[in-house]
């Protein structure tokens, strides 16, 4: 056929078509972005939150803003990581906290790093068997580990902020300082957002029994609604107190006696005694490296670090980037590095301060090596051979973490926790204080499930003063320089770890920024019971059957898991890229 137009007239058009797509390319969500391809596959993100000095990422844009008010003015990541983590015990009650407990990782400058403790440590009253009933079964309900007065171990809030403070805060604000913008929000209040509207009615149930509690979040029986101005004057009162007497005034004063005559009068386990003697430790982090990159994170009484450590381990012997980001075979190898780690957890961990921990030989390369042998391609292993113990469901979590970096380029990771979405639901009388039910992340019955599945041993088991294992997980990784590169955590029991493991691999292996990373879908495995949870719309119809086929168990029930809040360092320009989970509510602030 006779060409009706000349060769020249078609690459005008080819030109044509170009300008067009140039002209309209910045109104396209498919627009140019400095992404890479691997990143573009997973699925469109919004860009992370950029702020050339300071940046905070927390679950609550106030409690961000209140963090970056006090960067603003001169204070430095710790300084702000205490009155963000008291401003969260306001203004996200499930899992901010007084009556609580969690781990903050300080990452100053120079390169020093450093790990406060302050979980919550189990009463003196309370043994091995203490919520198991004359027939040796778990207690249910009243009395149980999981609700009511008899669930909280001593809180290690407000302790472990003071020490952090006073070892590395910058000396520009004082204590009463830091309080001062939680105290106004529970004083003056502040609008109810329609998640924890939302949350808050979900408690009925729970809460209505506990009077004080129905009061403080019930708003007795007539519940909140979206908009509402949001007081809580008890809690306002507390943090009056704790900013004219300090914060020995949470354990020894009127709050540490209105809390130890609650708990006396409810059958509590908990005594003044306790709290006097409560103590935040300072630890040793761990540390390694995943492909060269630097990873500090959190050591026992977590088990984050370490597990986190293994399963990097495990995996770093193997090519991920060529697999692909969500295909079987990165899904599968995950499986079969958490599973093996889990299980050690399990076998393994408790408080170092008791028992002997093999921490060491957990984060050991040697170890990992020896691990992959027992990894095949084609095949799941079964979590029965890799050791043997008793499955059983999920149910719901609330934890929450927050990332700080500030223009000096000091970091804080800080995750604390309830342990339960508003802990055992009681508040104790006078205090607005909620407290914790973190005794349940012992092994109230070694070799039994707790409220997460989780199996734990004898070196879980329940003890006087010790501190129940933990998932929280906040790790920093750096650059090869040795510069930061990023800081992250999340909430979500045993899911922490592999979301942070996620988030990880995501930036390392896929090249992804911190906001993609985050976003991306997850997987989770513990080892038992020996399924992949894996997100709503989170895997496609043929990987699952490429995982099924290989012999993995898949959820029958998908679900979003954790809440991550991240801060990267833009290589080139030092810009802080802050992030927060879609899979929550939260916003990073930046200036
Ligand atoms: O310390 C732990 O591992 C648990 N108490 C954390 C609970 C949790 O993350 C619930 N969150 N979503």
């Amino acid at each position: 056929m006779k060409r009706l137009l000349p060769m020249p007239s078609k690459h005008l058009f080819a030109r044509l078509f170009l300008i067009c797509v140039f002209l309209v390319a910045p109104v396209l969500p498919f627009g140019p972005r400095e992404v890479s391809h691997e990143a573009m596959v997973v699925a469109a993100s919004r860009e992370p939150v950029r702020a050339a000095h300071g940046m905070v990422a927390s679950t609550s844009k106030i409690a961000s803003t209140v963090g970056v008010s006090v960067l603003k003015r001169g204070g430095n990541a710790v300084d702000a990581a205490v009155a963000v983590a008291l401003a969260l015990a306001v203004t996200y009650p499930a899992a901010g906290n007084l009556g609580g407990g969690g781990f903050m990782m300080i990452r100053l400058r120079d390169g020093r790093a450093t790990a406060i403790d302050y979980r919550e440590m189990a009463p003196a009253a309370s043994h091995r068997n203490v919520y198991l009933d004359r027939d040796g079964n778990l207690v249910k309900g009243e009395g149980s580990s999981t609700i009511g007065y008899r669930a909280s171990g001593v809180p290690g809030t407000v302790a472990g902020l003071e020490l952090a403070l006073k070892k590395y805060g910058s000396g520009k604000f004082n204590w009463a300082q830091l309080v001062e913008p939680a105290r106004r929000l529970a004083a003056e209040g502040f609008q109810l957002p329609y998640n924890l509207t939302r949350s808050l009615r979900a408690q009925r149930e729970n809460m209505e029994r506990y009077p004080e509690s129905k009061k403080v979040y019930l708003n007795n029986g007539k519940f909140f609604n979206e908009g509402d101005v949001w007081r809580q004057p008890e809690l306002a009162a507390t943090f009056a107190r704790l900013q004219r007497f300090g914060p020995r005034e949470f354990y020894e004063g009127q709050t540490a006696r209105l809390i130890a005559e609650d708990m006396k009068r409810n059958n509590g386990l908990l005594t003044l005694e306790d709290l006097k003697n409560y103590v935040a430790k300072e630890r040793v982090p761990l540390r390694s490296t995943y492909r060269g990159y630097e990873v500090v994170s959190m050591p026992p009484p977590s088990s984050g670090g370490a597990v986190l450590i293994e399963m990097l381990n495990i995996l770093e012997g193997f090519d991920l980037l060529h697999m692909g980001v969500a295909s079987s075979e990165r899904y599968h190898l995950m499986t079969e590095a958490m599973r093996r780690a889990f299980a050690d957890r399990a076998e393994y961990m408790g408080d170092a301060d008791f028992v002997k921990v093999p921490v060491a030989g957990m984060i050991d390369k040697a170890y990992a090596e020896r691990q992959r042998r027992g990894i095949k391609m084609e095949r799941a292993s079964t979590s029965a051979e890799v050791r043997a113990g008793r499955p059983t469901g999920y149910e719901s979590e609330e934890t929450t973490h927050f990332t700080i970096v500030d223009a000096a380029g000091n970091a804080v990771a800080n995750t604390y926790t309830l342990n339960d979405s508003y802990g055992s639901k009681v508040v104790m009388r006078g205090t607005g204080v909620l407290m914790n039910d973190e005794m349940d992340d012992f092994a109230a019955k070694p070799g039994t499930p707790n409220a997460y599945g989780l199996i734990q041993g004898e070196r879980n088991a329940v003890a006087p003063r010790k501190r129940p294992l933990s998932a929280m997980t906040p790790t920093f990784v750096m650059r090869k320089d040795g510069t930061l590169w990023f800081a992250v955590g999340s909430p979500g029991g045993p899911t922490i770890i592999n979301t942070v493991l996620q988030v990880i691999t995501n930036i390392v292996d896929f090249d992804m920024n911190i906001q993609q990373a985050i976003d991306a879908p997850r997987i989770h495995h513990q080892w038992l019971p020996d399924e992949i949870v894996y997100e709503p719309y989170g895997m496609s119809a043929d990987t699952s059957r490429a995982l099924t086929a290989r012999g993995h168990q898949l959820t029958e029930k998908p679900r979003y898991m954790g809440d991550a809040q991240g801060i990267m360092i833009e290589e080139k320009t030092g810009v802080r890229l802050g992030a927060s989970d879609p899979r929550n509510f939260g916003e990073p602030v930046g200036y």
